[in-house]
């Protein structure tokens, strides 16, 4: 984002830590969202650097993209957090924290004008589309997104990290590393996937937010 840009709102329950902007450059073909920064990329001020961000790393690169010449940036810009004792325990942003950061998100949509957009899990999914999709269902399909910019829903890394089989996780790691490298022949120009609305996906949205 430019620096002149206008810092995001904080929702009520941030504290005074500074919010987390999206990294990468203007003009970036490709953009990632994610949910919210967490615990380390809140002392680092950075998106995607701790345990979840290791994960997307290694699929990125396994998908031949460069993140470094891609925007990745999240849908909430601070991290939301339940104090237990030493440790920071992650909250999953509501709806209304969603719309209170959506301006922003689509600021830098705007402003950094990706070729394509992949929404990394739930969070983002509903942030991009304004409305509440079933993810699962829908990963891997492209949607038009904001100012009809194409959108690939895809899962999030922290779900990878979550499941609990060796195998299934091998097995989900290497379609998100497929679905990542179709979002990296779309963002180069090689293939045009062509995006439903959301209104065509195949069964009714789980709920609207308020846009
Ligand atoms: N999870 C996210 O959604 N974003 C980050 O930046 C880190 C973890």
């Amino acid at each position: 984002m430019p620096q002149s840009q206008t810092l995001p709102p904080s929702a009520s329950w941030a504290t005074d830590r500074p919010a987390i902007l999206g990294e990468g450059p203007p003009g970036a073909p490709l953009m990632f969202v994610g949910e919210q920064p967490g615990d380390e990329e809140d002392r680092q001020g950075r998106p995607f650097v701790g345990p979840a961000g290791k994960l997307f790393d290694r699929a990125l690169e396994a998908a031949g993209i460069d993140r470094a010449a891609s925007y990745v940036t999240n849908a909430v810009k601070h991290f939301k957090y339940v104090q237990r004792g030493p440790r920071r325990l992650h909250q999953s942003p509501d709806a209304g924290d969603i719309k209170l950061y959506r301006p922003f998100l689509m600021a830098e949509v705007e402003s950094v004008a990706p070729r394509f957009l992949v929404a990394l899990g739930a969070t983002a999914t509903q942030a991009l589309m304004g409305q509440k999709l079933p993810l699962l269902k829908l990963r891997g399909q492209v949607f038009e997104g904001p100012e009809g910019r194409p959108v690939l829903i895809t899962v999030h890394p922290s779900y990878l990290l979550r499941l609990p089989d060796a195998a299934l996780r091998k097995q989900e790691f290497e379609r998100f590393v497929a679905e990542l490298g179709l979002a990296g022949q779309a963002a180069r120009g090689e293939i045009r996937p062509t995006g439903q609305t959301a209104a065509q996906a195949d069964g009714p949205p789980q709920g609207s937010l308020p846009l």
